[in-house]
C-alpha cells in the first residue's frame, strides 16, 4: 500500500517515500511551519473548509505566504485525494494531512537555484495506526496527567496556530507517560487552568452540562467546535469557562475531542477515577450523535482498525 501513495510537494506529486524537505528549511531551523490535519468519514473530508480557513489564519498570522489560494490549497487536496484513491478501499479511511513552511532560509539561497519559495505538502495516511491501537480505550477511557509542562501563553506563541514549535507538547507527553504509561497529558496554563491536551480539546460534565476551556489559551479544535454544536442540538448547555484541576476531580465525567479519534472518554486523572470511573452516559450519547453525524460508528471502526492494525489488547 506505502509504494502506491502519493504526496503533493510543491505543485507535484512524488511517492511517499521521496516527499522530503532540504535540512535548510525554515520549518527545520525553526520549527517555523504551520499544518492542518482533516480526516474522512467514508472517503468525505469532515469540514475541509474549517480546516483550511485554520489553515490560513496560521499562515496570516505566521507571515508565510503559501502563494496559493485557499481555493488552490483546497483544489490541490481533492487532486491528493483522487490520486490517492486507489490505496484507500471501501471502509478504510485516513487522514490529510497539510505542512506549510516560509521554505529553506535565504542564507542558503545558492543551494536553489530557482529560488526560494514556500515548502508546502499535502498527504493521505490510513487511519489504521492512529485509531486502532486506541480502540479500546473508547470502553475503558482513558487516563489525564496533568503536567508540569505547562501551556505556552498566547502572548508568547499562539496555540491558535497550529503550528510545528510543538517541543513542549513532546516534553508533556513524555512526563505523561513517566506517571503511567498510555497516560494522555493535560496542560495548564500559567494560572493553572486547564487548557488542552497535547493534541486534542478537553470538556467535562457536572450536573448534566457541559464545560470547556474558553478559546483563549487553546487551538480552537473544528471537533470541539462541532462538539459545542451537537450540545446545542441536543439541548445540552455548554459553557466555555476557566476549569481548574478541582472541577475534574469533581467532574461527573470527561472527554477529549480530536480530528483523528472524534470523541474520547477520560475515566481517569491524576491517579484518582472520574466520576464512577466508567464511561458514562452523556459521552456515550454525545459519541452516537457524533457517529450519526458523519454517518460512522466511531467505536466500531476503531475496533475494526484495531484488527488491521495488528493490535492485541
Ligand atoms: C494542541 C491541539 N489542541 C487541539 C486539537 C484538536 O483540534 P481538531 O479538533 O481541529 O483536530 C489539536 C489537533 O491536532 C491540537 O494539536
Amino acid at each position: 500500500m506505502a509504494e502506491h501513495r502519493k504526496v503533493y510537494l510543491n505543485g507535484e506529486f512524488v511517492s511517499e517515500q521521496d516527499a522530503r524537505i532540504s535540512i535548510f528549511d525554515s520549518a527545520v531551523m525553526f520549527g517555523d511551519m504551520v499544518f492542518e490535519m482533516t480526516r474522512v468519514y467514508n472517503h468525505e473530508p469532515f469540514r475541509l473548509r474549517h480546516h483550511l480557513e485554520r489553515l490560513y489564519a496560521s499562515l496570516k498570522v505566521t507571515e508565510i505566504d503559501p502563494e496559493m489560494s485557499i481555493d488552490e490549497m483546497e483544489e490541490a487536496t481533492l487532486k491528493t485525494i483522487e490520486v490517492n484513491k486507489e490505496c484507500f478501499p471501501k471502509g478504510l479511511d485516513f487522514q490529510i494531512m497539510h505542512n506549510v513552511s516560509r521554505g529553506p532560509l535565504p542564507n542558503y539561497v545558492r543551494l536553489f537555484p530557482n529560488g526560494i519559495k514556500p515548502t508546502v505538502t499535502i498527504n493521505c495516511w490510513p487511519l489504521i495506526w492512529h485509531l486502532g491501537p486506541h480502540a479500546h480505550e473508547y470502553e475503558t477511557g482513558i487516563h489525564l496527567v496533568i503536567t508540569p509542562q505547562q501551556s505556552v501563553p498566547a502572548r508568547f506563541l499562539d496555540p491558535k496556530v497550529k503550528n510545528r514549535s510543538r517541543l513542549y507538547y513532546q516534553i508533556a507527553n513524555l512526563q505523561a507517560e513517566k506517571f503511567e504509561k498510555n497516560a494522555s497529558a493535560l496542560l495548564t496554563d500559567e494560572n493553572g487552568f486547564i487548557t488542552e491536551g497535547t493534541g486534542n480539546n478537553f470538556f467535562l460534565i457536572k450536573d448534566g452540562e457541559l464545560f470547556t476551556p474558553e478559546g483563549r489559551n487553546i487551538l480552537r479544535g473544528v471537533t470541539r467546535g462541532a462538539v459545542i454544536e451537537l450540545a446545542d442540538e441536543l439541548g445540552i448547555p455548554c459553557h466555555e469557562t476557566n476549569l481548574e484541576p478541582y472541577d475534574l476531580a469533581n467532574a461527573d465525567e470527561a472527554f477529549i475531542t480530536s480530528t483523528t479519534i472524534a470523541i474520547m472518554p477520560a475515566t481517569k486523572f491524576n491517579g484518582m477515577e472520574i466520576g464512577d470511573g466508567k464511561v458514562g452516559p452523556m459521552v456515550k450519547s454525545l459519541t452516537d450523535a457524533f457517529s450519526e453525524m458523519v454517518g460512522v460508528d466511531i467505536v466500531a471502526q476503531a475496533k475494526e482498525y484495531m484488527e488491521e492494525a495488528g493490535v492485541s489488547i
